[in-house]
């Protein structure tokens, strides 16, 4: 009855979260038994009030009153072992459900599409990771615990009941009834506050993480005010939600609780006018009521019941939700292992859009041929970018494919080939650790030689061997600051360290000035050496050397050639490269 407003979908969640429990079947009805057995202890001692009135103070028999206060210590005492056994057995079980969770939700979070992580606040999943995944451990631990423990409270209680006066039990259960429509009708009002309550603070988290990881922009735009305001707005709209659910709340349990008086109330009146007609005894009536007393905390628990399953089912909702997210770029089963590609990269009529936005390419064609330099040229948003990500496989072309050595990009395995292919991004991100680290990243058996090997590619070894702790030498907030060249050719390092068939680099030297960026240049042009290449570039001046130019616009390849080539058609890579030069001059004026 209790549960009717816990809806389908909600026991839907509640059983696949029961699920993750299987694991531990044997701890859990370890865990179960103990607490029915330490509850039972637990109501037990009032049985004895009856004794101690009717044998010891009526009939006044020292023996009884001797085994009566032996037998109370005795109860608790196992009550207590009982209760530390469950305790201990529910918060292990409960707690490596959590954790199974949360690395299940971490692994799927790391497969999960670009296109899908991009479609939400990052701060959100570190909301559900942590925040969400921790209510988890509340839901199974109130509701296994709490309804396994308050219920055969209830149930035992009721068994006495009975076995000392039916008539009276019988009416008292007529008017608790009353309790249960009360708080029926107010279990949906606190579902409701409590997906808000959580979601308002996720909101609230999310915001922070923002104001975190934008703190340059939030600085140089001087909006902390602005900022402030946001998260004091979200953080007062939780606080209000968070009360709305607490008033509910309240309300609900005083409600309960005075019923549940007038209830004791009839009941000590029938109850007494039984005893004047000698119809019950003094004891029994006394035993009758501490055990009426007794119940008013599992009824009160179990109503808390439903609000926790419902506040817990929002949150395994969200986390179910991760976890049911498909990563749409899937790989085959039985996939192609091309672990030694020679780097020959075909996109044959290749259609490629964001969601249901516009086509970014249309109809890509082109080949670049094993061990090629191509530099691919256009506008901003010409879907330069998103090329070289089809070339990672980190999206699925819509229409058209992508064949990498001939065979199509869907059939191969992913880790194989991108562990061929280095990527040097427009802003490099540098990983805390050491810099054999950042350069050995993702490649386990990485040999000092080859560290070495890719510093002396990138131009990095000079300045590396003048650290102190040369290439054990920290960077990020402990370590080291490097100047974005540096950063730059550390990215250089950890792309060509594995010695990768394909090399991409996708504006590399964009955010560098031009003194810089042309000394930069020379690491990349060393890093090519050998390898198919695509280069991307804003600034076309450091691009001449490439063999072959592709320019994209309107999604397709507009021309290709030889730079003179292109700039003797006068047409889009003409306009592009005055366009560039003019730029740099003007960097050089200034
Ligand atoms: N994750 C994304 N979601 C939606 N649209 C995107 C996304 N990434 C890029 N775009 C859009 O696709 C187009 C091509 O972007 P991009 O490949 O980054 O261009 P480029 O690198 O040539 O400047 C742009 O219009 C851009 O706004
Ligand atoms: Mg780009």
């Amino acid at each position: 009855m209790m549960f009717k407003k816990i809806n389908k979908t909600a026991w839907v969640s509640y059983v696949r979260l029961l699920k993750y429990c299987a694991p531990y079947k044997k701890r859990l009805i370890l865990a179960l038994l103990a607490m029915v057995v330490s509850a039972l202890f637990g109501i037990a001692p009032p049985w004895l009030i009856k004794n101690v009135v009717d044998d010891v103070l009526i009939r006044k028999q020292m023996n009884i009153l001797n085994l009566i206060a032996i037998g109370v210590v005795v109860l608790y005492m196992f009550k207590a072992v009982f209760g530390y056994a469950h305790m201990y057995l529910m918060t292990w079980v409960g707690q490596k459900v959590v954790i199974d969770i949360r690395l299940e939700l971490y692994d799927h979070t790391q497969r999960l599409s670009l296109a899908t992580l991009y479609s939400r606040r990052s701060g959100e999943f570190l909301s559900r990771i942590t925040n969400d995944v921790a209510t988890l451990q509340n839901i199974l631990a109130s509701v296994v615990v709490d309804f396994v423990v308050q219920g055969s409270t209830f149930i035992g209680i009721i068994c006495f009941l009975f076995f000392i006066n039916w008539k009276l039990t019988v009416a008292t259960f007529t008017i608790i009834p009353l309790a249960v429509i009360v708080i029926d009708s107010a279990s949906s009002k606190l579902r409701k506050v409590g997906t808000t309550i959580q979601e308002r603070l996720a909101m609230v988290a999310a915001i922070a993480q923002e104001a975190v990881s934008s703190i340059r922009i939030v600085r140089s735009f001087a909006t902390e005010e602005d900022e402030f305001d946001r998260f004091e707005a979200a953080s007062k709209k939780h606080f209000s939600a968070l009360m709305k659910g607490t008033q509910i709340r309240g309300v609900l349990e005083g409600l309960v609780e005075i019923i549940l008086i007038f209830a004791l109330a009839v009941i000590l009146w029938l109850g007494g006018r039984d005893v004047i007609k000698g119809q019950l005894t003094a004891g029994e009536l006394l035993a009758f009521l501490t055990y009426l007393g007794l119940l008013v905390q599992p009824i009160r628990i179990l109503s808390r019941v439903v609000s926790n399953i419902q506040q817990g089912v929002a949150s395994a909702d969200r986390v179910f939700e991760i976890l049911d997210e498909d990563n749409d770029v899937k790989m085959i089963d039985n996939p192609v292992m091309l672990s030694n590609m020679s780097g020959r990269v075909t996109f044959n009529d290749v259609w490629f859009r964001y969601g249901k936005n516009n086509w970014v390419l249309r109809g890509l064609d082109f080949e670049i041929v094993s061990g090629e330099k191509v530099a691919i040229v256009g506008g901003t948003g010409a879907g330069k970018s998103t090329l070289a990500d089809l070339v990672m496989r980190f999206y699925d072309s819509q229409k058209g494919n992508i064949y990498i050595d001939g065979v199509n990009i869907k059939d191969l395995d992913l880790k194989t080939y991108r562990r061929q292919i280095g990527v040097v991004p427009q802003d490099p991100v540098l990983m805390k650790g050491t810099l054999a680290y950042n350069i050995g990243y993702g490649f386990p058996g990485v040999k000092d030689s080859d560290l070495v090997n890719a510093a002396k590619i990138a131009g990095i070894y000079d300045f590396i061997q003048t650290l102190r702790d040369k290439f054990d030498t920290e960077v990020g907030e402990r370590g080291i600051t490097l100047s974005g060249g540096q950063r730059q050719r550390i990215a250089i390092a950890r792309a060509v360290v594995r010695d990768p068939k394909i090399l991409i680099m996708d504006e590399a030297t964009s955010s560098l000035d031009a003194l810089v960026e042309q000394q930069v240049q020379e690491a990349m042009e060393n890093a090519m050496e050998g390898r198919t290449s695509i280069v991307i570039a804003h600034r076309l001046s450091t691009i001449r050397n490439a063999d072959r130019i592709i320019v994209l616009d309107d999604g397709k390849v507009a021309e290709q050639g030889k730079h003179e080539e292109l700039i003797a058609l006068e047409g889009h890579y003409y306009r592009l490269f005055n366009a560039s030069n003019s730029e740099h001059n003007e960097e050089h004026d200034v």
